[in-house]
């Protein structure tokens, strides 16, 4: 495909205003500037435009580090959304986070302009599990152990799905808890109940795709086909 196609396709702009970018030299091929509007592009041909990766596929699954302060949602009259920080690179995608974490958690939040893959590893009968780092103002009890792998009753009476928490470290305040259904400030609330606070809370994988360590907070890419694989493959059913 040339190039100029493959970039108005991908970044959803006319054929001209695709050149355009080429001509100004926005647009790179396997790291190389290219300014050929016809240069035709191979299999596997890695394509950037202001250092994003330009994905030609009918849908796009990204992996973002939220920051802390940074809202997950789609618009937001007051607050930053997580699509505000990857939207600039598909201004034509209508994009959503396919899951949420409060606005003070940081960590892998999935954007995707796919619903039905979203509505598949968010229905309740897949249990895709989401992993998160979390600091406690006290340390892991056994008590907090059993009553998780119970499954905790809520202060509103509503009994959650069996859990796992364990030490993450040598710190007996970092734990790592493994949830299999998304309920409103769940973990926040699962230890309150325990009588522990949250101080920080961070995902760190849903399904059996871990965050990119190397990714900063706000950063983003886009996940490959094996790693879109790993996401479901983490569920059941
Ligand atoms: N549980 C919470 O309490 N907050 C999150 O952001 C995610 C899970």
């Amino acid at each position: 495909m040339r190039l100029d196609k493959f970039v108005a396709d991908a970044a959803q702009l006319t054929r001209s205003a695709a050149r355009g970018l080429i001509a100004k030299g926005r647009v790179t091929v396997n790291g190389q500037v290219c300014r050929k509007a016809d240069c035709a592009l191979k299999e596997g041909d890695s394509v950037c435009a202001d250092g994003k990766p330009l994905a030609c596929e009918e849908y796009v699954y990204i992996m973002l580090n939220k920051p802390a302060g940074v809202v997950s949602a789609s618009t937001d009259g007051r607050d930053k959304t997580v699509v505000d920080l990857v939207g600039g690179a598909f201004p034509r995608r209508q994009l959503f986070p396919a899951g949420r974490l409060d606005k003070t958690s940081t960590g892998f939040v999935l954007l995707t302009d796919d619903g039905a893959f979203a509505h598949d590893i968010l229905a309740p009968k897949r249990h895709v599990p989401k992993t998160y780092r979390v600091v406690l103002d006290t340390p892991l009890t056994n008590a907090m152990r059993v009553g998780f792998a119970a499954g905790v009753t809520l202060a509103d009476g509503q009994t959650l799905a069996p859990a796992e928490v364990a030490p993450a470290g040598a710190d007996p305040c970092v734990v790592r808890v493994t949830l299999h259904q998304g309920v409103y400030h769940q973990i926040k609330r699962m230890f309150g109940v325990l009588d522990a606070g949250v101080n920080q809370l961070h995902r760190t994988a849903i399904g059996g795709l871990a965050l990119d360590e190397g990714l900063a907070p706000g950063a983003w890419r886009l996940i490959t086909p094996e790693e879109k694989a790993l996401i479901q493959a983490g569920g059941e059913g």
